[in-house]
């Protein structure tokens, strides 16, 4: 490998030219001259990766369909990957790794499953291994998570970090309207894809959830360790019902460090699902295919990171971004600080997260019912801060007018995810209950309590 001088060029290998690595083309020829001035050093793009190099008639000589080549030409400096998915990803970026070429990747899928293995390889050739695309598009989040915030100790980061599900619940909200009419005009729109699996089930937003928490809590986390529910299952009756209590549902991805009890350790949980907030906490205002994350940390306080979290030209912008600092690094013949996960802390299971719930259950309009469900409440330990009423007469033992259906929602307070298992679980036996209409998280996010 023949490192870049002081003015030699810093040489560039694009891995995948679609939707992000066209404006990334775009952009290091539009400001080639500014980012040579920046990096201190000539930004070159020397070879494109792609597999149907006729769809790319304006890159010419650059183009290539075989990729392993590419990564360890000897004039390549630097490999920019934006072909997404873990394989062939995951083999091209450990070889260049390997030959000694620092990497830029926007691949969040990727680094949920393989992030340790890619780290170590960069250790050990020296070379950098940068991500800031992978979470949150353009939002400039994960090097604050990295280097700004290295001093503090972070408590938590909770987020939108997903725009399709962003803009279905958005829609759900605005209009009323289903799930299934919403997911159809954001597919309409270009805001979901075909096949929209990997963000209306969550596990974009948990690939997400994994990186964070790694860099906030310097654990290894990976997408695995993320409890993962996604928004197939929330109702235009859960919308409605989250207003009424001067709430919004959003897909949340939660990274917690949780302080351990006695002789119990320090913990982590990361996780995703569809959640109530209140409609004053500022996360309730985030709209469309917008992200945003809402980072606390013991000094720092709360902090909010805003902006478009997808799209070709926002996603290259951070992907520019850290080509300029591997080029600089490149110049001043160093590489960036490793990335840290020394203090090792366990993941907690999803049963030991305590969040509070909205239970809203179909039950038998008769007197005495309330009495037997807040029994079940009790008994599994999980306290209940409100209940309301809605259709029937009167199922608290006051009077009977009605042998038909009512609607009761029950809020609790927070209790652990198992203990509110189990309640449901017996809820659903009672002769009173004829179902569980839908349970929901209620998360307050650091705000005092409005909900309830
Ligand atoms: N799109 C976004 O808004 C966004 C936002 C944040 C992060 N990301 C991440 O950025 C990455 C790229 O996303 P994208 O939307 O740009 O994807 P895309 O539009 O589907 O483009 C993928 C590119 O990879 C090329 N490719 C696929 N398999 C290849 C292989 N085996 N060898 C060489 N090239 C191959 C394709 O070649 P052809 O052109 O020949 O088909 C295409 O140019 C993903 O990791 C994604 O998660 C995307």
């Amino acid at each position: 490998m023949s490192p870049a001088g002081a003015n030699g060029p810093v040489r560039v290998a694009l891995l995948g030219c679609g939707t992000v690595g066209g404006q990334v083309v775009r952009l290091l020829r539009e400001q080639a001259d500014e980012l040579a001035a920046r990096a201190g050093s000539p930004v070159e793009l020397v070879g494109v990766a792609v597999r149907r190099p006729h769809r790319h008639p304006d890159l010419g000589d650059l183009l290539t369909t075989d990729a392993s080549a590419l990564v360890t030409r000897d004039d390549v400096d630097v490999v920019v990957e934006v072909i997404g998915g873990i394989e062939p990803a995951r083999t091209l970026l450990l070889q260049a790794l390997k030959a000694g070429k620092s990497v830029v990747t926007a691949n969040k899928a990727l680094l949920a499953e393989e992030g340790a293995a890619l780290a170590e390889a960069a250790d050990a050739a020296g070379v950098d291994l940068y991500y800031e695309a992978s979470v949150a598009g353009a939002i400039p989040l994960l090097r604050p998570l990295r280097e700004s915030l290295a001093g503090d100790r972070i408590t938590r980061v909770a987020g939108i970090v997903n725009g399709t599900t962003n803009f279905i619940l958005s829609a759900m909200a605005a209009n009323g309207s289903s799930y299934a009419d919403a997911l159809e005009e954001a597919t309409r729109l270009g805001y979901a894809e075909a096949d929209p699996s990997a963000d209306v089930d969550g596990y974009d937003a948990a690939s997400k959830a994994a990186i964070l928490a790694t860099l906030a809590f310097h654990t290894r986390v990976t997408a695995g360790d993320v409890y993962c529910e996604g928004i197939r299952q929330v109702s235009a009756a859960d919308i409605a019902a989250a207003k009424g209590l001067g709430c919004v549902i959003k897909l949340l991805a939660i990274c917690e460090r949780t302080a351990g009890e006695g002789t119990e350790p320090e913990t982590v949980s990361a996780r995703v699902y569809p959640a109530m907030i209140p409609a004053s906490h500022p996360l309730a205002a985030v709209d469309g295919a917008f992200n945003a994350v809402f980072v606390e940390a013991e000094a720092a306080g709360q902090l909010m990171f805003y902006g478009q979290g997808a799209g070709g030209a926002p996603t290259a912008s951070a992907v520019l971004g850290d080509l300029v600092a591997v080029a600089r690094n490149r110049v001043i013949g160093g590489h960036a600080p490793r990335e840290s996960a020394y203090a090792s802390l366990p993941v907690r299971s999803m049963g030991s997260v305590h969040t509070r719930y909205h239970v809203s259950l179909d039950v038998a309009d008769r007197a005495g019912v309330l009495a037997a469900i807040a029994g079940e409440f009790s008994r599994n330990g999980v306290s209940i801060a409100a209940v309301r009423q809605s259709g029937g007469g009167r199922i608290d033992g006051a009077m009977t007018e009605s042998d038909g259906a009512a609607r009761l929602v029950v809020v609790t307070h927070a209790a652990p995810e198992s203990a509110l298992a189990a309640t449901v679980e017996t809820l659903t036996k009672l002769d009173a209950v004829r179902g569980v209409d839908s349970v929901l998280r209620v998360e307050e996010l650091g705000r005092t309590g409005v909900v309830g």
